[in-house]
C-alpha cells in the first residue's frame, strides 16, 4: 500500500522511512522520481507549502492536504519543533524559520539566546497527521521528548538535522546528533508519534487495500 510523506526536507523523509519500515508499507517521497513517475505523478520542482498556520496541527494538515491533492495518495506529514521552557515555548512552529540562516546558524542563535540562562528545559513535539482522501480519514498523532539544551553544539551533524546537535535527551549526557540518528529513531518525539500512527494504520487497518 502507497502512503506518501509529505516533506521537501530530505532527513526528516529518511527518519520517517527508517521507524515506519513494513513490509505492507510503501513509503513514497518526493525523492522517489522513478517511482512516482510509474504512477503518473509528477511533482513540480518548485512545489512549496506555506506553512502559516498557528500550531503544528494546523501546519502538518496543511501540508498532508497539499500533496494528497497532488498525489492523490494517502498522506502522512509530521510537522515537529524545539519548545524552550525559559523562552515560554519559542521557537515551536517557527523552529525552522524564526531565524534566517543554516540549521547550524539557527543552533547557535538559540544558544546565544540562552547563554545567560540556568533553565535549560526543552522539548521536541512532533505532531503527525495522516490525511486520506479517498476514505475521507483526517487524524493526528503526537510525540514529544522532554530534554536539555546544550552549552554548544555537539556531535556529527551527518547524524540527524536542525537542532540535534544541541538536544540532550532526558536519561542521557550526550545529545541526539552524538546518540546518532539510529538511536535517535528509537526514542524521538517522531518515533513516538509514528508509533500511534503505525498502530492506527497497522493494527485497526485503516488503510484501504490496493485494487
Ligand atoms: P517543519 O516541521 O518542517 O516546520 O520543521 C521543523 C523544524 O524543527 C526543523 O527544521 C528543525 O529545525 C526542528 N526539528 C524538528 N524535529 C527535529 C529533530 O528531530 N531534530 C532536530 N531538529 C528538529
Amino acid at each position: 500500500m502507497n502512503i506518501f510523506i509529505a516533506s521537501a526536507n530530505s532527513s526528516k523523509i529518511k527518519e520517517i522511512k527508517a521507524i515506519l519500515q513494513d513490509d505492507s508499507l510503501n513509503l513514497l517521497s518526493v525523492l522517489d522520481t522513478a517511482e512516482l513517475a510509474k504512477l503518473n505523478i509528477s511533482i513540480p520542482a518548485d512545489f512549496d507549502v506555506a506553512e502559516d498556520g498557528k500550531t503544528f496541527q494546523e501546519n502538518a494538515l496543511l501540508k498532508a492536504k497539499a500533496y494528497a491533492f497532488l498525489t492523490g495518495l494517502p498522506t502522512i506529514a509530521d510537522d515537529s519543533g524545539l519548545e524552550v521552557e525559559v523562552l515560554n515555548g519559542f521557537p515551536s512552529v517557527q523552529s525552522n524559520r524564526w531565524f534566517v540562516g543554516t540549521a547550524r546558524e539557527r543552533s547557535a542563535a538559540l544558544l546565544d539566546l540562552l547563554k545567560d540562562k540556568t533553565n535549560r528545559r526543552a522539548r521536541f513535539y512532533s505532531v503527525i497527521c495522516f490525511f486520506d482522501q479517498k476514505q475521507n480519514l483526517t487524524e493526528f498523532f503526537d510525540g514529544e521528548i522532554q530534554g536539555t539544551i546544550a552549552q554548544k553544539p555537539r556531535g556529527n551533524e551527518i547524524e540527524g538535522f536542525g537542532y540535534d546537535p544541541i538536544f540532550i535527551p532526558d536519561g542521557y549526557d550526550k545529545t541526539f546528533a552524538e546518540l546518532g540518528v539510529k538511536f535517535k529513531n528509537t526514542i524521538s518525539h517522531r518515533k513516538l508519534a509514528l508509533l500511534k500512527l503505525s498502530q492506527y494504520v497497522l493494527q485497526d487497518k485503516h488503510l484501504e487495500q490496493p485494487e
